[in-house]
């Protein structure tokens, strides 16, 4: 099925990440030298998709301007002949029309950000990326999409036993194949509560039919609307199923995580790989 809509929820607060993003989005934070949520949107355009909508909040007018012209600069590199940095800066200019921005007047959860964008979606299949959930390869999406047929989709990954409460975690009957049917989702559960240790990370197909049942959803963990719960609801109505990926992928969220990205990721370029891993080897030595 043709999916044409992503969605990026970026109106969170970045706490864990603070000072860096008091008054910088956390989705700009680079990884080597382009910004998480450019590795996203990249991956949406990968899979196909046509029309990027980011549920943004006050503070993150960066994120717009990233995906627009920057006439300055754009004159001066080309006055300077330097066609290739130019290029790169003109990189993610879409058609226009392409990227829509609605705003989240209040951090209240994912779930309530998916739910801000419900106007713009109206009645079709949907997309979800989280820019801090980075997946190498930047394919995810697209295999997501080859694999899907309709309800919802979420992305999954094994996670260690100790690491089930930081995520929503997914139960089924069987788990043998790549794409599992999923009867059971928990947020955060503990080790005891826990029906797998298959986590949900940032990757989503969804019906529309979530909105009606978003706009309802109480409060759940940290007090936030949390689309898990949502998704959770429909199960045995809509058509549920993990998709189990092979990728490496890096909590961008978390300052561990971050810093593994910058590392992996650095060491896969052409340019910095020989000079790194050589300091990495005396650093460690
Ligand atoms: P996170 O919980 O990882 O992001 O949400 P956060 O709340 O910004 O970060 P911390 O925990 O305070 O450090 C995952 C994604 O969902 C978005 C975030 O921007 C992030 O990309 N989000 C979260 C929203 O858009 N709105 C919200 O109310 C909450």
């Amino acid at each position: 099925m043709k999916i044409k809509k992503a969605i990026f929820p970026v109106g969170g607060l970045g706490t864990r990440f603070l000072p860096a993003t008091k008054s910088m989005p956390k989705e700009m934070l680079p990884i080597v030298d382009k910004p998480l949520i450019q590795y996203a949107v990249e991956e949406a355009a990968n899979a196909g998709i046509e029309q990027f909508i980011f549920v943004t909040s006050r503070g993150k007018s960066a994120i717009e301007n990233h995906f627009d012209h920057s006439f300055e600069l754009e004159n001066n590199l080309l006055l300077k002949g330097k066609k290739q940095t130019l290029a790169s800066a003109q990189d993610m200019l879409k058609i226009p029309g392409s990227y829509a921005y609605v705003r989240q007047q209040e951090p209240a959860g994912l779930g309530h950000a998916i739910w801000c964008a419900r106007h713009l979606i109206q009645n079709e299949p949907f997309a979800v990326i989280l820019a801090d959930d980075l997946i190498f390869g930047q394919s995810t999406m697209k295999n997501m999409i080859k694999n899907y047929k309709s309800g919802n989709m979420v992305a999954i990954m094994e996670v260690d036993q100790k690491q089930v409460s930081s995520y929503g975690i997914i139960g089924s009957h069987d788990y043998s194949s790549k794409l599992i049917e999923i009867n059971q989702m928990i947020e955060k559960p503990s080790i005891q509560n826990s029906p797998s240790n298959l986590a949900i990370v940032g990757r989503y197909i969804l019906d529309s039919s979530i909105f009606a049942i978003l706009e309802n959803q109480g409060q759940g963990s940290n007090q936030e609307i949390q689309l898990t719960d949502s998704i959770c609801l429909q199960i045995g109505k809509v058509k549920c199923l993990g998709y189990q990926f092979e990728e490496e992928r890096f909590d961008c969220g978390s300052k561990l995580g971050f810093l593994q990205a910058n590392v992996a990721y650095a060491l896969h370029r052409n340019d910095l790989h020989n000079d790194l891993s050589k300091w990495l080897k005396n650093l460690v030595e």
